[in-house]
């Protein structure tokens, strides 16, 4: 384990939709370098939860402390500026703009005075980046259209590596893929624990969470179940937290 502070704290998070109980008093403390698998059936919260860390959705109470001081977000850039990234399922890519294009979404770099697009600068550093993660795409200027879902797998997580100083949550980031292009993302979220940033995914595969995590959280229609160390515990434990079935 860690000794470092936690870089994210939730305290007692509610979050109701309407007269729906989605997430009830949670509480976790996540570290840099250390992943978190947080798992549960459908319908569970997790990507409620998600969304709260993430700003797309606030907690009707309890409280988000980043790095020790209590956060409210207002909305998703909000939480990006503080170093929050999510990687999700539907990757939210722009499949008619190139590689580099879409790691810059939002935060394109300009040449000065006046103010034109860099592309040349941001498609440099782009192919240096995943280069870096060993990403293999033909090239940074290739429209994402032309690439496997994999391979655009990797580019949502390369964004977010690039960008995320503190966090990085993954919503089932491999649910659509294959074999091996699941194994290269499952080497890219082992790069961003090597780079000290604090790791929350959410997957449905019990192999998956056993290779990558250090810590399971089990949430049952919106209640934490409880929490457990991977080498500490086995997935028939984590099966009867998931369904309450012994
Ligand atoms: N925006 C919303 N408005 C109303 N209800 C919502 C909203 N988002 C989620 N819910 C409800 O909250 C509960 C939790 O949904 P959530 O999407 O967090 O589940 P999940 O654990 O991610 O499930 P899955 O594994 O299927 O992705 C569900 O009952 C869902 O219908
Ligand atoms: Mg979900």
């Amino acid at each position: 384990m860690t000794t470092s502070e936690p870089a994210l704290m939730l305290r007692n998070i509610h979050k109701t939709f309407g007269g729906l109980v989605a997430i009830q008093d949670f509480s976790l403390d996540l570290f840099p370098g250390s992943v978190v698998a947080l798992v549960g059936d459908n319908g569970a919260g997790k990507s409620t939860l998600v969304k709260i860390i993430s700003g797309v959705h606030r907690p009707t109470s309890g409280e988000i402390r980043l790095d020790g001081k209590t956060v409210k977000f207002t909305d998703a850039s909000s939480a990006r500026s503080l170093g929050i990234e999510v990687v999700y399922q539907d990757l939210a890519l722009a499949d008619e703009q190139p590689v580099y294009m879409n790691l810059f979404l939002g935060r394109e770099l300009t040449k000065k005075p006046f103010g034109l697009l860099d592309k040349e600068g941001m498609r440099r550093a782009s192919q240096a980046l995943v280069d870096d993660l060993n990403v293999r795409i033909p090239s940074a200027a290739s429209t994402i259209r032309d690439l496997s879902g994999g391979q655009r797998q990797g580019i949502a997580i390369a964004r977010a590596t690039h960008w995320a100083r503190k966090l990085v949550l993954l919503d089932e980031p491999t649910a659509a893929l294959g074999v091996a292009e699941t194994a290269r993302v499952e080497d890219l979220v082992r790069s961003l624990r090597k780079r000290d940033l604090a790791i929350l995914i959410i997957s449905h595969s019990l192999d998956q969470v056993f290779r990558l995590a250090d810590r399971v959280c089990v949430l049952r229609r919106g209640e934490q179940v409880g929490i457990r160390e991977t080498r500490h515990t086995d997935q028939n434990e984590i099966i009867s937290m998931i369904t309450g079935v012994r």
